[in-house]
């Protein structure tokens, strides 16, 4: 038997990242990959030399497999997920952990019915920045929090919403919606992980530049579980080259954002503003590497590497993966909610929907 944990990845779109941070995660070892697009599959069981499955099912016997990554569209993931585990096989799950959070309740059981361990993906959590503005957040640093603001000015061609890889985007039964659901999950998993959980929402959302079915824009205002109130603007239809914003208001200090690099460090037991301009010096300063402001691909794989590498000690340990998908299913419920109060013109309470 290999002392390396053996992972498989299925679905080959974002899932080639996944391969690459299995072949660069220590005590990981890639052993298959699945697509039912063989033009996707053959090249990258070849890169890799390992396994190529066309059937989830197949994939599922393989002895050899641990861990299974799953990185097919998101209204797919809690259905495979609990084949998976019906199998033996633990998970890593990209997000959203699926579009319906009681299909993520059930995945949720599956693992612990079946005994198998389930991490989910949000790198942002990962991300040493928003580790020291969560740790100031949570030592009463910035005092009363008022208000969490988050931006997602992106851009995607209607090109990603076509063809055999991209009809299943923007659309409500595979992508449970469109700029939010996508690619705004993390900006809200990162608000709800910053500031604790959201309680209400109001949203208005509709497609402006884009021939999709769901939304290419949507707006929201958020009431948090601590007080603050704050709002939600995501969307792909902006013109290319702006990135996440996040900005988080207290009584006693605030902290401003943009994608990886710190804006402003203000609090008032900063006194002199070293802190600040330590803080500054390291996380502020210019754009380095890519952004998926624009492009789908240009997200780093760092993240997804640790998120393998804790799979593989979280199994060895015996203990929770760091990101479970307990803590994955709130930007869901809040995400869904935001849509209902869409539809409905109504304030929603999260977890209601
Ligand atoms: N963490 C991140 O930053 C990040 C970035 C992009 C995408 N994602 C997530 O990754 C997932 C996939 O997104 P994508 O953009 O790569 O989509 P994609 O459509 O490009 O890739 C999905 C792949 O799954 C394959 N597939 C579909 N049904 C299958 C089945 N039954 N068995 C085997 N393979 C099957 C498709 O052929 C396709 O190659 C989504 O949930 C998305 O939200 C995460």
């Amino acid at each position: 038997m290999s002392p390396e944990t053996g992972f498989a990845v299925v679905g080959l779109g974002m899932g080639k990242h996944h391969c690459k941070a299995i072949a660069s995660a220590p005590g990981a070892r890639l052993v298959a990959v699945c697509d039912v697009d063989t033009k996707r599959l053959d090249p990258v069981a070849e890169e890799y030399g390992c396994k190529a499955y066309q059937d989830f099912t197949e994939l599922l016997q393989d002895a050899e497999v641990d861990v299974i990554n799953i990185a097919t569209p998101s209204g797919m993931h809690a259905e495979m997920g609990v084949r998976a585990a019906a199998a033996g096989k633990h998970l890593i799950v990209e997000k959203p952990a699926d579009i319906v959070p009681e299909r993520i309740d059930t995945l949720i059981a599956a693992g612990k019915r079946c005994n198998v361990k389930i991490g989910g993906i949000f790198q942002s959590r990962l991300n040493p920045l928003n580790i020291r503005i969560r740790e100031a957040i949570a030592g009463g640093r910035l005092g009363t929090v008022v208000g969490a603001h988050g931006h997602l000015p992106w851009y995607r061609k209607q090109s990603y919403y076509e063809g055999e890889h991209g009809s299943w985007k923007g659309t409500w039964d595979m992508d449970g919606g469109g700029s939010l659901m996508n690619q705004g999950v993390h900006t809200v998993d990162l608000m709800q992980w910053l500031v604790g959980p959201v309680e209400a929402v109001m949203g208005m959302f509709g497609v402006f530049t884009h021939d999709i079915e769901a939304e290419d824009q949507t707006v929201a205002l958020l009431r948090f579980r601590c007080g603050a109130i704050g709002t939600l603007f995501t969307t792909t239809c902006c013109y290319p080259g702006y990135d996440q914003i996040v900005n988080i208001y207290g009584s006693q200090g605030s902290i401003l954002k943009q994608e990886g690099l710190l804006r402003g460090w203000k609090l008032q037991d900063d006194m002199e503003g070293k802190e600040e301009e330590e803080m500054l010096g390291y996380y502020g300063g210019q754009k380095k590497g890519g952004s998926g402001s624009a492009d789908p691909m240009a997200v780093g794989f760092d993240g997804h590497t640790q998120i393998v590498e804790d799979m593989v000690k979280a199994l060895a340990e015996d203990r929770d993966p760091m990101i479970t998908l307990d803590s994955a299913r709130h930007a869901v419920e809040i995400i869904t909610a935001i849509y209902e109060s869409g539809r409905s013109g109504r304030e929603i309470k999260v977890g209601s929907v």
